[in-house]
């Protein structure tokens, strides 16, 4: 593996490992190796961004970080703490995170409040608390207004605000994401992560962010991991220094488009098309 970083990985007792993770996939007439050889540390307080080429395993990666997938081999660490302890789950690490995916997935006969709410109210939290906790959760995302709206009533971007906001209501350490924006316009989008930045900054949480934009990564990222095609290995690791908080002219800088080209190359290899957006 190519790495691209002064301090890759450098652990810390609060971070995420991920030690010799393995994926295979057993249908009823073939095996597919997903993922393999994957070992790394991600700080608290990092925001990585997942890359690859379609196919290379980067869903299954989050999956696996977000407690979804039991790996097939190797073992993930939330501070300090197994994920798995055999076949059964540590609930006590589940409870630290949160999970945005890329269609919003609110439920459509409850209010927009309502569904953000919802991890609160399974929790047993009261319903005042509630209300209150959702009124500071639409702010955080740029949504006030619309908490007794219908899910059917917002734009996508703003249904994806509040998947976002409810994936934070009780306040995660870790936020996984899975192209989080893949179905929203360019303009949407890049608004959606000068906010994303802006809300990872404010909370202080860990984002590992998946997406096959290239500019997105470079924006976003501390780190970007890029991930081989199948079976998915660490291809690159590159870390990304520009200052934050980093607004839509960053991607006019040299520095920024040379850390672009240089991913975009590498992912040419391996004869992904690069058009930002396509695939799945
Ligand atoms: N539950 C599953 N059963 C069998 N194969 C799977 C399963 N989930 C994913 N795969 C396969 O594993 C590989 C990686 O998939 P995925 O993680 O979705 O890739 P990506 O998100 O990078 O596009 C693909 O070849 C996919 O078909
Ligand atoms: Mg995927």
């Amino acid at each position: 593996m190519e790495v691209m970083s002064d301090a890759a990985g450098s652990a810390t007792g609060d971070g995420i490992v991920l030690s010799g993770i393995e994926q295979l996939f057993r249908t009823k007439d073939q095996e597919v190796l997903a993922l393999t050889e994957i070992d790394l540390t991600i700080s608290a307080g990092e925001f990585l961004v997942l890359l690859g080429p379609s196919g290379c395993g980067k869903t299954t990666l989050l999956r696996i970080i977000a407690g979804l997938q039991q790996p097939t081999n190797g073992s993930v660490e939330v501070g300090g703490n197994s994920l798995w302890r055999n076949a059964s789950r540590n609930d006590a690490v589940m409870a630290e995170l949160g999970v945005v995916f890329q269609e919003a997935n609110l439920f459509p006969w409850m209010t927009i409040e309502d569904n953000i709410a919802l991890p609160l109210k399974l929790r047993g939290v009261g319903k005042s608390e509630r209300r209150k906790r959702a009124r500071e959760l639409c702010e955080m995302v740029g949504i006030t207004g619309f908490e007794k709206r219908w899910p059917r009533e917002l734009s996508g971007g703003m249904r994806q605000r509040a998947a976002i906001a409810r994936a934070l209501s009780c306040r995660p350490k870790i936020l996984l994401m899975d192209e989080p924006f893949g179905a929203l316009d360019a303009m949407t989008r890049d608004q959606m992560n000068s906010e994303l930045q802006r809300i990872w900054m404010d909370s202080g949480c860990t984002v590992i962010l998946v997406t096959h934009s290239i500019r997105e990564a470079v924006f976003l990222a501390d780190r970007v991991l890029l991930l081989s095609p199948r079976p998915g290995r660490m291809d690159t690791i590159r870390d990304i220094p520009i200052a934050r908080p980093r607004d839509i002219y960053v991607q006019s800088m040299a520095e920024f488009q040379e850390i672009e080209t240089e991913l975009r190359r590498r992912l040419d290899t391996f004869g992904e098309t690069t058009d930002e957006g396509s695939g799945s």
